[in-house]
């Protein structure tokens, strides 16, 4: 059974082809990817060796080293243009994911992103939007008393500035109850940094501020308080 983070990234592929997993560290996404018929083949990629070991170890323990190869690889460098269907990017920083998939240009022709950062959430969907990506589906989990996120991007082309709450709703929906708690977490985490900053006599603190409270205001909207 994959803890309720991994297995949130399942809902966002679609199978069938073969996929890369970026960062794999355990390989545990991989391996059940492949156990379950999802995908037919699978990189297991990282930049560390302690990691790949790891992975290395789990994969034979599964009997699945005939569909899932190990890469140490810094990103997607190792991994030959056009050769997946999908990459899944998870369990790292929003910068650093943006980083990877500007760094592979192939990505842009129709590989499908499934990307689950532990930070900056939002600076990822706002480079996402700026880059031409287009966030297909958003979802959000709470699993060991932490809510994550994680999105399906497909290059479309179409660039775009987003708002403040633009990037923090991404591609969530208003059904999803775990999208809303996301999001009401992210309201308060606005809303004190506001507070924070409130006392600031600057111009461009003063003007931070309020684009902060109209932000938090469309995100009330979207979780019912308004
Ligand atoms: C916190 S673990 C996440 C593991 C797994 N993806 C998950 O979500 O459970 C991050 C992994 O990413 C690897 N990593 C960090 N930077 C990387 C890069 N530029 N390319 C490939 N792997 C990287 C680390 O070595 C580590 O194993």
């Amino acid at each position: 059974m994959l803890k309720k983070r991994l297995a949130l990234l399942c809902e966002l592929i679609e199978g069938g082809g073969p996929l890369c997993d970026v960062g794999t560290d355990h390989g545990l996404l991989p391996i059940f990817l492949v156990k379950e018929g999802r995908v037919p083949l699978a990189y297991a990629c990282d930049i560390a060796e302690g990691p790949l070991s790891c992975a290395k170890r789990n994969i034979l323990a599964q009997n699945v080293e005939d569909r899932v190869i190990p890469v140490l690889s810094d990103g997607l460098d190792k991994i030959p243009p056009g050769s997946v269907k999908e990459v899944v990017i998870a369990g790292m920083g929003g910068e650093m994911i943006a980083g990877i998939v500007n760094r592979a240009e192939w990505l842009k022709d129709g590989v499908g992103l499934i990307l689950q950062p532990n930070s900056r959430a939002g600076f990822l969907v706002g480079w996402l939007c700026m880059s031409g990506y287009r966030v297909v589906r958003q979802l959000a989990v709470l699993d060991g008393g932490i809510y994550y996120t994680a999105l399906r991007a497909e290059y479309d082309g179409n660039m775009w500035s987003p708002t403040l709450e633009e990037t923090i709703l991404g591609g969530l929906e208003k059904t999803d109850p775990a999208a809303r708690e996301y999001v009401k977490r992210e309201a308060e985490r606005l809303r004190s940094a506001a507070k924070g900053m409130s006392r600031s006599r600057d111009q461009i603190s003063r003007q931070k501020v309020k684009d902060i409270i109209k932000a938090v205001t469309v995100l009330e909207q979207f979780i019912g308080e308004d």
